[in-house]
């Protein structure tokens, strides 16, 4: 793994220079089109405490290094990149996507976030999308503020 990551890293790098600077500072991943389809489909994988102890141990060698710990998008290599990666624990985000476009991104990447189509299976694909919805609070958890006013999170 490590040899290749070295020398896709060093790809991306080369790469960024193309208009992504603008971007660092947002936190919502814009323009990150999903075809419908891919939105629609239901995770076939139930959140349970196995399944989500075995995402963990996947999120922990593939993700923190960029998504940190936490998945506040604030791992130790997030500062080597102009767009900063996505921050799970942002509830409002979070409740935007369906658990379709979550596989989709995970399954796709977009620089400088690897595809891991090839490397993971479908399934721990799946296990990571409940995953990384663990770090958001729960719609209604923290009921000051935002959310608060809105109209209900639309189900899927
Ligand atoms: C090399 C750093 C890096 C690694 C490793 C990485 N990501 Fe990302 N990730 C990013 C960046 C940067 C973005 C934002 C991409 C954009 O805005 O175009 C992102 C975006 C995402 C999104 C989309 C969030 C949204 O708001 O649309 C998901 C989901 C995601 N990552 C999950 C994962 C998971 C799960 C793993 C591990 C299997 C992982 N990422 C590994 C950097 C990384």
């Amino acid at each position: 793994m490590t040899k290749h990551a070295a020398v896709w890293r060093s790809g991306v790098l080369a790469g960024l220079g193309l208009g992504l600077g603008a971007r660092g500072a947002g936190h919502r991943v814009e323009n990150w089109p999903v075809p419908l389809e891919a939105r629609k489909l239901k995770n076939p994988v139930a959140a349970t405490p196995s399944t989500l102890a075995a995402a963990k141990a996947v999120f922990q060698e593939n993700c923190v290094q960029c998504h940190g710990e936490e998945g506040k998008g604030d791992g130790p290599e997030a500062p080597m990149y102009s767009v900063k990666p996505a921050n799970f624990s942002d509830a409002y985000m979070m409740r935007e996507m369906t658990d379709g476009e979550i596989f989709y991104k995970i399954t796709e990447g977009r620089m400088p976030m690897p595809s891991f189509k090839k490397r993971l299976t479908d399934e721990q694909r799946w296990q990571l999308v409940n995953y990384v919805k663990t770090f958001a609070p729960k719609p209604g958890a923290k009921s000051s503020g935002v959310g608060a006013k809105k109209s209900p999170p639309h189900k899927h």
